[in-house]
């Protein structure tokens, strides 16, 4: 499959298609390199957790590692396991051992949910951090690109589909609960989510192929899945898609 990018029209998702996980994280780290460069001051970017962006930190730390400004940068979490940075569920220790200890990031510019902490106080503390470092519009923190997953259940960040109340949440940041398990995460709400200038999905895999074609469909059911309520009022929304995760489109 040769690189399709099918560009945004009006509120219609931007959609980036690749043939394999690997040329997919390739092009997003050329299009984060590129943002990152254009943009001068401060870049906030948020990181998601789970296995799809792990591809992604490895490009960064390795071969795109002199194409970002990394005094510059600022990283952040969408949500976190409410576990220790050194539990191997620990979305913060995932991004360290692949990327954090292998560029030069100023140490100030890392900003941990503390998943050892008591989760309702990290919500608030988290947010407080936020308010404090990003500029604010329509109430809320701005970040210059937020970047998400999907679960084959359509929830994304820990905003999952039992908990659609967190799409609408008046915190910046909250407590989810994850359906099977029942671990405790601090997630971005909704209001945050949507008010970043980018949001980016990226996303790879078989198993999230129905949903990716439901809510890029506007099908009615994609109404339960969270992840197609997350369409920035002030900015983007782009899918970034392997073949795998595109096959239904
Ligand atoms: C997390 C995530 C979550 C993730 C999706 C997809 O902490 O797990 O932030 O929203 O992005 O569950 O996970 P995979 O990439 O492992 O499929």
């Amino acid at each position: 499959m040769q690189a399709r990018h099918i560009s945004a029209v009006s509120m219609t998702p931007q959609v980036h298609l690749h043939e394999t996980p690997q040329a997919l994280a390739e092009a997003f780290a050329g299009h984060l390199a590129a943002r990152v460069q254009a943009q001068p001051g401060p870049f906030h970017l948020a990181l998601s957790g789970g296995s799809t962006p792990q591809l992604l930190f490895s490009l960064l730390a390795g071969p795109y590692h002199a194409r970002l400004p990394w005094e510059r940068l600022h990283l952040w979490w969408g949500d976190e396991r409410c576990v220790p940075p050194s539990h191997p569920e620990s979305n913060y220790g995932v991004a360290d051992a692949l990327l954090i200890r292998h560029v030069p990031l100023p140490a100030a510019n890392v900003h941990r949910i503390l998943g050892e902490a008591e989760p309702q106080d990290e919500a608030r503390r988290y947010a407080s951090e936020l308010a404090a470092w990003l500029p604010s519009e329509r109430g809320y923190p701005v970040f210059d690109l937020i970047l998400l997953g999907m679960g084959a259940d359509g929830h994304t960040a820990s905003i999952f589909p039992h908990q659609m109340e967190l799409l609408h949440a008046a915190p910046a940041c909250a407590v989810g609960t994850h359906p099977e398990s029942g671990q405790l995460r601090v997630t971005f709400t909704g209001p945050l989510l949507n008010n970043a200038r980018e949001a980016a999905f990226l996303v790879t895999g078989a198993s999230k192929a129905d949903k990716v074609a439901a809510i890029l469909g506007h099908a009615p059911a994609a109404q339960a899945y969270p992840a197609a309520h997350i369409q920035p009022a002030g900015g983007t929304v782009a899918w970034w898609l392997d073949a795998e995760a595109a096959a239904r489109l």
